[in-house]
């Protein structure tokens, strides 16, 4: 009898890319999104590229009637909780709106989950919890820190799965710490689809290669870096994605907690993926080096050698193929999901 996993904010970027790897796992899967951050569309490539029908609920996982409707019509073995909002400059601008969403919505997973005997979940973190690092690689017990409300929320999300855990030690949970998540799945039917003017700096390269943006701004050259410009542990998200089934079959299999980085060990300048992406799309990337964006640090990168021992994982695309998927997906889509 295959295991089924309940994925929260199931229509979004990573996971709708885990949906995709944990059927290929062998596991059935339940989605559950708003579609406040994401597109119905979604559904339908999941459907094309699955060959199956998704078992999709569209409820706001601060509704705790819909979700326990959804516990009480299947057996669910674990969860993933993706459902959350994301905008680091969002955030301190909404700092109410975040901690009610992020944290309310955390909360209220956890009770339906313990209402209906289901103690495993997978939580979506962010390297954004160790703050500037002191030093690099980052391991998982360097310092914690957040400097913004979308931060803070990530770091007390695993405070309350950690106290979950030493409350009662049926609670198996697994924090994941994402470095910076970029591509999209091979077949260029579903990918990063930011909202308005995107953030992070590869969906913003990758609207510019299509023509939807003149110039990229990039955010300073004055940094301790090789030449200058911020530095980051760019991951593909379809190894994100089996990160995610790594960790989902460990805690199916063996007793205990964890929290690891799920990064890849090397940092990329954002002129190194600039030069990547222009080299992957054969289009001219035109930009402009401007003032630091505040917040920003210098350079971040994973020590990924807890997550290869503990779920046998390890990422395997390079920057070069993170770029050709990342471009596949926004010249086939040049407005994304948007019909
Ligand atoms: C990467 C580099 C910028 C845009 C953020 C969140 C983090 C996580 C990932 C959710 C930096 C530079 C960017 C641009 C630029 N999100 N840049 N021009 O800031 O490392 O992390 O996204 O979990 O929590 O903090 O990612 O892609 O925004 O920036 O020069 O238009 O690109 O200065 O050096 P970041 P990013």
């Amino acid at each position: 009898m295959p295991h089924t996993i309940l994925l929260t904010g199931a229509a979004g970027y990573i996971a709708s890319h885990t949906w995709l790897a944990l059927l290929d796992a062998g596991f059935d899967v339940v989605g559950v999104d708003d579609f406040s951050n994401a597109s119905p569309v979604v559904l339908e490539r999941l459907a094309e590229l699955s060959g199956r029908t998704p078992d999709f609920v569209r409820a706001d996982v601060g509704d705790a009637a819909a979700l326990a409707a959804v516990f009480q019509s299947r057996r669910i073995d674990a969860v993933v909780h993706f459902a959350a909002f994301k905008a680091v400059g969002e955030s301190t601008q909404k700092p109410l709106a975040y901690y009610r969403n992020n944290i309310g919505g955390l909360i209220t997973v956890c009770e339906t989950m313990r209402a209906h005997g289901c103690s495993r979940i997978v939580f979506s973190s962010s390297a954004t919890v160790y703050g500037d690092p002191a030093e690099l690689p980052i391991r998982e017990h360097f310092p914690l820190s957040a400097t913004n409300p979308y931060g803070q929320t990530k770091l007390i999300g695993e405070t309350i799965l950690r106290d979950l855990g030493a409350s009662d030690p049926a609670w198996q949970t697994g924090c994941l710490r994402y470095f910076n998540p970029v591509g999209a799945h091979a077949s260029g039917r579903i990918g990063e689809d930011p909202s308005g003017i995107p953030n992070n700096l590869m969906p913003y390269v990758a609207q510019v290669a299509v023509g939807r943006r003149a110039r990229l701004s990039v955010y300073g050259n004055d940094y301790p870096t090789p030449d200058g410009t911020g530095v980051r542990d760019y991951i593909h998200v379809e190894d994100l994605a089996a990160g995610h089934v790594a960790a989902l079959q460990r805690l199916l299999a063996t007793p205990g907690s964890f929290t690891v980085n799920l990064g890849t060990g090397r940092g990329y300048s954002v002129l190194e993926l600039v030069a990547a992406y222009a080299k992957a799309s054969g289009r001219e990337i035109p930009h402009d080096i401007v003032a630091r964006r505040p917040g920003d640090i210098a350079a971040c990168y994973a020590d990924p050698a807890l997550a290869r021992e503990l779920l046998g994982w390890e990422a395997r695309h390079d920057l070069d193929r993170m770029c050709a998927d990342s471009w596949r997906w926004q010249s086939m889509n040049p407005d994304g999901f948007k019909a």
